[in-house]
């Protein structure tokens, strides 16, 4: 058994020393690899880490990336014998279309930043998915939570995909717990109430091996 899970943001370069990037701490994929690793104590899991501040668990290999386009090429890198893909990572959605060289001076003036689409890990990896692999995706949302998950869930074609109300402060972003709602592609729904990350983790990747298992 080979989990690949993903956590944590990406950092989108805009010179040599400052980058777009997003508020995520990493531990919901953190927790998932450490589930993995629970569960599989012969198998092998691999955490793809953007750049966060959290202890490696116990018997996992960590693979440090910075970018969007750095984290494609680890995820095309591990993925092939792999037999479970968690993307728990807030990828950026947009990076600066050019990398200034050194550091931006400032002026008077007020500065425009030209953003541009970085690669849809989960989209790009879906082409090369093969039939007995699961991915798993999770869908931070403020509105149209359910909707909107089972739209991304087909669009990248994954088996599951773990809804995330980031609206409320107590869950999600930067939080020690949260709660999510577990839809798969063949119609099921799971509701997991808030709980603390590591749990939910445990209770998440319970439910999608299960379904290996059958
Ligand atoms: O479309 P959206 O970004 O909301 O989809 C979220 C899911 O897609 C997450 O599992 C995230 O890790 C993944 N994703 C990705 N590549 C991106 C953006 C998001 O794989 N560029």
């Amino acid at each position: 058994m080979k989990i690949v899970v993903t956590a944590g943001p990406t950092r989108e370069k805009i010179d040599h020393i400052r980058y777009i990037s997003n508020r995520s701490s990493g531990r919901m994929g953190y927790a998932l690899a450490a589930a993995g690793k629970k569960f599989c104590p012969d198998g092998e899991t691999v955490l793809i880490s953007g750049p966060v501040n959290l202890p490696i668990p116990d018997g996992v290999r960590v693979v440090p990336v910075e970018s969007a386009e750095d984290m494609l090429a680890a995820v095309k890198a591990e993925i092939s014998n792999a037999n479970i893909l968690i993307m728990a990572a807030a990828v950026a959605d947009y990076r600066p279309a050019t990398v200034f060289p050194g550091k931006i001076k400032k002026s008077g003036d007020d500065m425009v930043l030209k953003l541009e689409r970085t690669p849809d890990i989960l989209f790009e990896i879906s082409q090369i998915k093969k039939p007995d692999q699961i991915f798993v995706g999770f869908a931070a949302e403020t509105e149209e939570l359910i909707g909107r998950a089972i739209d991304k869930m087909r669009r990248k074609k994954l088996d599951w995909i773990a809804a995330n109300d980031i609206a409320p402060a107590d869950r999600g972003f930067e939080s020690a717990d949260n709660a999510v709602t577990l839809l798969g592609a063949n119609g099921e729904r799971v509701d997991f109430p808030l709980m603390s990350k590591g749990e939910l983790a445990e209770k998440i990747l319970a439910r999608i091996m299960s379904g290996i298992k059958k």
